[in-house]
């Protein structure tokens, strides 16, 4: 199994971080009900939540969307999974989810935040006959993660892959060309393969309130590029779409979720899988 940082290099990151400034990956984990947070994250949660009053509801749906799609890719027949932009851990993880299908699944992590990779070993808990690593790298770099030894020992291109950007696109603005990005990790997958994505969206919000909620989160220190369902749908050019197509996540494969499901503008996220055909 690979390994989470070890005893010296875990000591180095946490005295770097600082926990007196909200981040995040910390407050991402307290709207899930997580417990790696700080005043001063549950604090940024607050003042987020009393603008946007269904933030919680909105990350709860993005893990179960995660859930589903994880599920669905691995009754699919996919044994190998990235997950790009993984967060803090949060059970169910990506590997459990798959490795429940077949236990043999094999994962790679990657996030490029310090907070996540002190608190990678909870993600190395792979089942004995799979496995799962991490990798410390850049979503901007696509061909730096492909060619890390960390993804070549864990993962086989020769066979399908599970790609998985997930809660991720929306931090990456027009000029950092998430679709470049998208597609640089696409162009080197063998058929079969399939592509999860999703993107924070305004298309159910009335126009006036998008320049609020794009304020907010930039003052939040996470500015945001919604997309139109038309944008978001582009990601997926030259990939068959997964029945049913680009959704809101909430409505994805919903029929085993618990009723009433939430309205489409308390989610504001849309999600989808394609997959790559010969
Ligand atoms: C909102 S969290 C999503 C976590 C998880 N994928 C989920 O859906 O629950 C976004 C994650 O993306 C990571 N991230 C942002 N920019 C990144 C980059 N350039 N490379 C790798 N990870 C990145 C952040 O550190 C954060 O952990």
């Amino acid at each position: 199994m690979a390994q989470g940082p070890g005893r010296d290099m875990r000591e180095d990151l946490l005295s770097r971080i600082d926990t007196t400034v909200p981040h995040s990956a910390r407050r991402y984990d307290y709207l899930l009900g997580g417990k790696n947070n700080f005043a001063a994250d549950r604090a940024s949660a607050a003042l987020l939540e009393e603008a946007i009053p269904s933030m919680r509801l909105g990350v709860q749906e993005n893990r179960a969307f995660l859930r589903r799609t994880v599920d669905y890719m691995a009754r699919a027949g996919v044994r190998q999974f990235l997950d790009i932009g993984s967060g803090l851990p949060t059970s169910p993880n990506v590997h459990e989810v798959a490795q429940a299908v077949d236990p043999s699944c094999r994962v790679v992590y990657v996030d490029n935040d310090p907070i996540v990779l002190v608190h990678a070993r909870a993600l190395l808990t792979s089942s004995p006959e799979g496995e799962t690593a991490y990798l410390d790298a850049d979503f901007r770099r696509p061909e730096g993660i492909l060619t890390d030894s960390q993804f070549t020992d864990t993962i086989d291109l020769t066979r399908p892959l599970g790609l998985i950007v997930v809660g991720v696109l929306q931090y990456f603005l027009d000029e950092d060309d998430p679709y470049d990005l998208v597609s640089r990790l696409v162009a080197p997958l063998v058929p079969g393969s399939h592509i999860t994505l999703t993107n924070g969206t305004y298309d159910f919000h009335p126009v006036e309130q998008a320049p609020m909620v794009d304020e907010i989160m930039r003052s939040s220190g996470l500015p945001m590029r919604a997309r139109s369902k038309d944008e978001f749908t582009r990601f997926f050019d030259g990939l068959e779409l997964i029945e049913p197509g680009v959704s809101v996540i909430s409505k994805w494969r919903d029929e085993n979720e618990p009723t009433p499901r939430p309205d489409p503008a308390d989610v504001n996220s849309y999600g989808a899988i394609g997959v790559k055909k010969g």
